[in-house]
């Protein structure tokens, strides 16, 4: 079969099982194709409220999933490839952030939406990157806990030096691997260029950028910019999708290897088996207590009610 033949049955079979495929930028081309909505974790959690379909495929990672099953329980959620997840989000666990609270009671904590949902539940307020700086601001508490991610973390801290954020060492293995050298060597390759950047990079990289955003920032910025060149700071995906989206524009990633394996473990033979299988068993479902779905959504709610 060759790819636009499996594409194609793909497209007949989410139909036929009335399913919205969701797929996150950083998915492959191929995928993307075939998705009902794509877009930033922020942006996919709400167009998963907003479709009518019964069940919803998530070509993602874990957290994204959970999130969308969160928002909404009556539907069936699936997740195309059971072993994507995302190393941030495991980074730490209900018990460590439960220590630290009792040791710190009057600091408010602030989950990245990339934690899982078990997570959740001992945290006040979700964010994403692109409700991160929004949300701490509308915070009535000045003393927070900004957890997992330091680098979004820092970023969001430079910006509200009024307020105690705290934060720990964890963060996006990918994004933190790109360097203020490789950013330099990039800028000088491409000099007319423009170098946008996703928070999740360390600070020296955030430092040398022209735009700083998350996902869908980054391209919405890149799409409606008179600019004929960005130099990308995030996934590839991002640069490639854009360059078939602004084919008048030239897109350069840092570098080639910013690549996150747990995002590109989806395949679309995995699209299609999921879709085959969601009523044998054999696709792959979130499934979550009404408990734990209660207890992690106060957060997400949290986080909507203040602004999204
Ligand atoms: P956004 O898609 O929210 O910008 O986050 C990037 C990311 O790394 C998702 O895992
Ligand atoms: Fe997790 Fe980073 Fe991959 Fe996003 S890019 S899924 S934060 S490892």
């Amino acid at each position: 079969m060759t790819v636009r033949e499996l594409q194609d049955e793909i497209v007949r079979l989410k139909k036929e099982t009335n399913t919205a495929i969701l797929a996150h930028s950083y998915q492959a081309r191929e995928i993307v194709e075939i998705a009902d909505f794509t877009g930033d974790s922020y942006k996919l959690s709400v167009d998963a409220t907003k479709t009518d379909a019964d069940n919803i495929l998530f070509c993602g990672v874990h957290f994204m999933a959970e999130t969308a099953k969160m928002l909404s329980p009556q539907k069936r959620v699936f997740l195309a490839n059971k072993n994507a997840g995302c190393p941030m989000a495991e980074q730490m666990d209900r018990e460590m952030i439960s220590q630290l609270r009792e040791m710190e009671p009057d600091r408010t904590v602030v989950a990245y939406i990339n934690t899982t949902a078990s997570l959740k539940t001992v945290c006040d307020v979700c964010v994403t990157s692109s409700s991160a700086l929004r949300i701490v601001k509308a915070l009535d508490s000045d003393k927070l806990l900004f957890i997992p991610d330091c680098n979004l973390g820092s970023w969001v801290k430079a910006q509200c030096p009024e307020k105690d954020i705290k934060l720990l060492h964890g963060g996006c293995p990918t994004h933190a691997a790109i360097t203020a050298k490789e950013v330099k060597k990039a800028k000088e390759e491409h000099p007319d260029a423009l170098f946008l950047v996703h928070p999740e990079c360390v600070p020296a990289v955030v430092e040398l950028a022209d735009y700083v955003g998350s996902t869908s920032g980054i391209m919405d910025f890149a799409k409606k910019s008179d600019h004929k060149e960005f130099i990308i700071g995030t996934e590839t995906s991002i640069s490639e999708h854009l360059q078939y989206d602004c084919p008048d524009k030239k897109f350069w990633p840092v570098t080639k290897d910013i690549v996150c394996r747990n995002m590109k473990l989806t395949t679309l033979p995995d699209v299609y088996n999921t879709l085959k299988g969601m009523d044998s068993g054999d696709a792959f479902e979130i499934l979550m207590s009404d408990e734990l779905i209660a207890s992690a959504r106060k957060c997400i709610d949290e986080m909507i009610r203040l602004g999204g």
